[in-house]
């Protein structure tokens, strides 16, 4: 192969360890001095984290489940001023449609969610893509981070359709302790991340990279938001609040890809690195899980202090603990809880059984420009 590349003239004039440490920021954040001698990138110098490859080569694709993925979010566009809410203002406006509980269960699960979405878009923006160290998986993560702004614009939308006060929702995370504990939680696992001074490349520091891909991946979207999905799909089953029942069907389509892409990430970091899935490492996991569940059962108290019909906080801890053993199996990790029957066996029919095609109204399916893919 023929090598006329030209040597990088203003690196030779630099310290030797500066040199070094841009080297390094070029490699793993695809902005630093292009290596002009630099060979082609191989399949085989991919790597999900630590990577010395070009992170601006995607091709040749290596980890085509993130390719997939890709494909998959992009069949799935959807926008959240397309669902009417014509009936949902209706019944909010009613004074009889709903009952106290009821309204209270739905604020809480909008504030819970308005603010989730985007402390789950800051974390994939400023910490996860930085560690990330691969192409393909970083253009799965910018097409992810635009689906949290459609979220985001839902509940915007939802504010402005039912007027509600704005303030009261976006500062429930801040405002209901139930909620604050939990986005509390997640985030002191990203504020490792988002220091500047951090880097990967150690395994304390490889360690804290999966600990938040846990913490925002497996348990933010993949239980708490999950929790939230049976509150507002088991009143749509009522016939109430159909449009925001609507959306949180595309969400919930949604996040169950960003679950199994966290899940993916997370099994491929631990088949490359296997030095730091220890057994204490494994306990710690579990015991985050239980913790999530946890918080999770005092939300649930808290948002549905007496319960409606077809939902209370009991069958929502149950439902918690199921999902929470179903994740630890996902990582290949021991059961956190006994073995729970889940008691929204609706909610399995829908993502669980991967029946995505027949739970989803005609209109979106049409969205679908690609064969329907399934994945465990
Ligand atoms: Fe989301
Ligand atoms: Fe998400």
């Amino acid at each position: 192969m023929l090598d006329w590349s030209e040597p990088a003239a203003p690196a030779r004039q630099m310290p030797p360890s500066l040199v070094a440490q841009i080297t390094v920021a070029a490699d793993q954040t695809g902005l630093g001095t292009i290596d002009r001698s630099g060979g082609r990138v191989s399949v085989d110098d991919k790597r999900m984290i630590n990577c010395r490859a070009d992170v601006n080569q995607l091709l040749p694709l290596k980890y085509k489940w993130a390719w997939e993925k890709y494909l998959a979010g992009c069949n799935n566009h959807w926008m959240p001023t397309e669902v009417s809410m014509q009936a949902d203002i209706a019944l909010w406006k009613s004074r009889d449609g709903l009952t106290e509980d009821e309204r209270r269960a739905i604020k809480r699960n909008l504030g819970f969610f308005a603010a989730s979405e985007s402390l789950v878009a800051n974390n994939i923006v400023l910490a996860i893509y930085r560690h990330l160290t691969n192409p393909e998986c970083r253009q799965y993560l910018l097409r992810q981070s635009f689906e949290e702004a459609v979220h985001t614009h839902t509940f915007q939308y939802i504010v402005e359709s039912l007027g509600l006060d704005e303030g009261e929702l976006f500062n429930m995370y801040r405002e209901v302790p139930s909620i604050t504990d939990k986005a509390a939680w997640a985030l002191k696992h990203t504020q490792h991340l988002d220091d500047p001074d951090f880097k990967t490349g150690t395994p304390e520091a490889d360690q804290a990279f999966l600990r938040d891909l846990v913490a925002f991946y497996v348990i933010f979207e993949g239980m708490w938001f999950y929790t939230g999905f049976a509150q507002i799909l088991s009143l749509g089953r009522r016939n109430k609040m159909v449009g925001i029942a609507e959306q949180y069907q595309y969400i919930l389509r949604d996040e169950s890809i960003h679950l199994n892409f966290g899940i993916d990430v997370i099994n491929q970091i631990k088949i490359e690195n296997p030095h730091l899935w220890t057994k204490a490492f494994q306990d710690e996991v579990r015991a985050m899980v239980r913790e999530a569940a946890e918080l999770e059962a005092a939300y649930g108290r808290d948002t549905m202090p007496r319960g409606f019909l077809g939902l209370n906080a009991a069958l929502c801890e149950s439902y918690m603990h199921f999902i929470a053993n179903r994740r630890c199996a996902q990582l290949g990790l021991a059961r956190v809880f006994d073995e729970t029957e889940n008691p929204f066996p609706w909610m399995s029919e829908a993502m669980d059984l991967k029946k995505e095609k027949n739970f989803f109204e005609t209109r979106v399916i049409e969205y679908q420009n690609g064969g329907a893919l399934s994945w465990e």
